[in-house]
């Protein structure tokens, strides 16, 4: 059977910015159809990683790919298939809501998106909205705004960065059943979060940067595995995982000079 290429390969990946290593050789993979949490503790490297995948940064060493395309500033074919949501979206605040979509259609030459947006819109109560300019936007509206515009090509990966972020109780909960949706529609998640809530409940895996690495990898139970605290949560997991390396990395620094 023949699979395809993954949804995401990055291989090798390092990024520095003047001396700061910000990523240091990452491999990831992803599939279709998996959500991938991709956590960190502040500073970790996960909105550097993001911003490489999506051809914003240029990496300095290592290989990017976005379903076999690969990613360079000047590529084309791999920017059809991503969608990518930042953690502070950039919207047009003289644009009304529905204009900003329409804007972003007529970019990506779309046909036929309008009825997929109006239910974007409808699932997180922003229709009676779609007439106003998003200057007068809350923060979690324009976070909503930016993802219903980030599916309108209907991407096959899609990132985002921090999506709960700003999200009342109900429209996180509808955010997390978007995910598990698209996914189950064969797009493959890249969500980098600190929401260890949602990576528990919807990825089928989790990766956990800390200063640039990748230190654990697997679905919940293996990093309850590795983390040797069975029945513990992933923030217990998370601490613990993140504070070892913190000390093996004191450590090791401390014998070598
Ligand atoms: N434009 C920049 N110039 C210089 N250093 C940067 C720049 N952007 C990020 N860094 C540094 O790179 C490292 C990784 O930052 P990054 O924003 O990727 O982390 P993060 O994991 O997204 O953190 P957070 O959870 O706080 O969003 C940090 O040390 C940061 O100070
Ligand atoms: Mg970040």
């Amino acid at each position: 059977m023949n699979e395809g290429p993954p949804a995401l390969a990055i291989s090798g990946l390092t990024k520095r910015y003047g001396r700061v290593e910000a990523v240091r050789e990452l491999t990831i993979a992803a599939k279709p159809g998996e959500i991938y949490a991709f956590l960190g503790p502040n500073g970790a490297g996960k909105t550097t990683t993001l911003r490489c995948v999506a051809g914003l940064l240029l990496p300095d060493a290592g290989e990017i790919r976005v379903c076999g395309f690969k990613v360079s500033p000047d590529a084309i074919p791999f920017r059809e298939v991503l969608a990518y949501v930042q953690d502070r979206p950039y919207l047009y605040e003289k644009l009304t809501a529905w204009e900003y979509l329409e804007f972003l259609a007529s970019a990506r030459n779309l046909k036929g998106w309008r009825e997929g947006a109006e239910s974007i819109l409808g699932l997180f109560n922003l229709m009676d909205w779609r007439n106003a300019l998003v200057e007068g936007f809350s923060h979690g509206m324009r976070q909503k705004l930016a993802l219903a515009g980030a599916l309108l090509h209907k991407p096959k990966l899609l990132m985002v960065d921090e999506p709960m972020v700003g999200l009342d109780p109900r429209s996180s909960r509808d955010a997390r059943e978007l995910f598990k949706t698209l996914a189950a529609s064969g797009a493959c998640l890249f969500l980098s979060t600190h929401s260890l809530d949602m990576a528990q409940a919807v990825a089928d895996r989790i990766g956990i940067l800390h200063k640039g690495k990748l230190i654990a990898e697997g679905s919940f139970s293996e990093l309850q595995e590795m983390s040797q605290r069975p029945g513990s949560s992933l923030e217990e997991v998370f601490i613990e995982l993140t504070e070892e390396t913190a000390v093996a990395v004191e450590a090791a620094n401390g014998e070598g000079g």
